[in-house]
């Protein structure tokens, strides 16, 4: 393809099946990630200008430009890579790159399971939650999976829904007869024309959605999303930047906050606690794996006023193996879901017994 041929001195490791991750900090110090660690890599660029040339080549290749008014660029390639460019000044290392490639191989969410992202019991009860219409949030740190996990979550939509996605830039894959993709647009080189996901949600709520799905909520559009959750649109979902299931529902709310100044804070914790019911948490370990950290439940608010977010499935504390690798699974807490009676109700086959905690060996 055309940008593979930009890319000169690091061909080889875009063409490298193994390598998921291309970070370039600079001509001459590029990493890159292999089954979910950095490495640095031997690879150079000749010189800052032939790194950049390279950069505005890329640019050029999806009609965009980089330019020292213009020094940021986040994008799609035409395969699905996602490539983000900082050049100097802003980048101080030189001209910065990171390319995501996109990887052919889609994970199907019997291979998670095997790959132990998480347990089959865990993968279950997310299935039961999606048969339920539960509204989800995924949240996880940078890379941690997220966008993948809601991926593999989509797959499991009941049929005969409608389903909108909205994203940024175009990740998802998603295979389901009846699905609808909008993309948000950036400004046009006068300041015109930006359509936000705030926007296109605003047009999702009109076009007669069953679920809403965001890719990634990171502005005021979080607060379209809850009331979507709140009027009868079941089973939305979103991802958020957090590192724990109350940081994101925290993260949420505020997000949320800043798109309506006049909603009082009492009438926010509310909304957003009675919209979301699950949070999955994601994490990277050191071992460069990424897992399911936590299922908790969101049952609303405290006497004090804060979440009462309640983990189903935990992840136990991880132990270290002789080859380096983290050894751990999700577990169940002990805890019945609130909603356990409607699991009963639609005669799902998950018994009371797989919520019950493991007894100490
Ligand atoms: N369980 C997993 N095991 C190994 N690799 C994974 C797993 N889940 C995702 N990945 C890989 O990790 C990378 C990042 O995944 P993904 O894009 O889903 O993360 P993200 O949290 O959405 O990232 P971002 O914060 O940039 O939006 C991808 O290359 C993906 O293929
Ligand atoms: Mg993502």
């Amino acid at each position: 393809m055309a940008v593979r041929n930009f890319l000169g001195p690091i061909r080889d490791l875009w063409d490298d099946p193994t390598v998921s991750e291309i970070l370039i900090n600079g001509p001459h110090d590029i990493f890159v990630e292999r089954k979910g660690k950095l490495h640095k890599t031997e690879s150079r660029f000749p010189d800052e200008d032939a790194l950049l040339a390279a950069a505005n080549n890329i640019a050029q290749s999806v009609g965009r430009r980089i330019t020292t008014d213009e020094p940021r660029l986040d994008a799609r390639l035409p395969d699905g890579s996602r490539v983000a460019v900082v050049i100097p000044p802003c980048a101080r290392n030189g001209t910065t790159v990171s390319i995501r490639k996109f990887t052919q191989s889609k994970i199907s969410f019997r291979e998670y399971v095997q790959m132990g992202a998480i347990t089959a019991d865990g993968a279950q009860f997310l299935d039961v939650c999606m048969y339920l219409g539960k509204n989800i949030l995924v949240s996880g740190g940078t890379g941690s999976g997220k966008t993948t996990l809601l991926g593999l979550l989509c797959a499991r939509i009941p049929r005969g829904q409608r389903v909108i996605v909205i994203e940024d830039s175009t990740e998802l894959k998603i295979e389901y007869d009846h699905v609808v993709f909008f993309e948000t647009k950036q400004a046009n080189e006068q300041g015109h024309g930006e359509v936000s996901i705030r926007d296109l949600l605003k047009s999702s709520l009109r076009l007669r959605p069953d679920r809403i799905i965001v890719g990634e909520v990171r502005s005021g559009e979080a607060l379209e999303l809850i009331q979507a959750m709140n009027t009868g649109h079941k089973g939305c979902m979103g991802t958020v930047h957090a590192n724990s299931p109350e940081d994101a529902i925290v993260r949420l709310e505020a997000l949320a906050s800043g798109a309506d100044a006049k909603l009082s804070e009492r009438a926010l914790r509310y909304q957003v606690s009675a919209a979301i019911d699950l949070i999955v948490q994601i994490s990277r370990y050191h071992d460069g794996s990424r897992r399911v950290a936590s299922l908790s439940e969101v049952r609303g608010q405290n006497p004090d006023g804060s979440y009462d977010v309640v983990p189903i499935f935990q992840m136990s504390r991880l132990v270290r193996k002789p080859d380096g690798s983290m050894e751990g699974k999700l577990e169940p807490m002990g805890e019945l879901p609130s909603f356990f009676d409607e699991i009963v109700d639609n005669g799902l086959p998950f018994p009371e017994s797989k919520f019950r905690k493991p007894t100490a060996a």
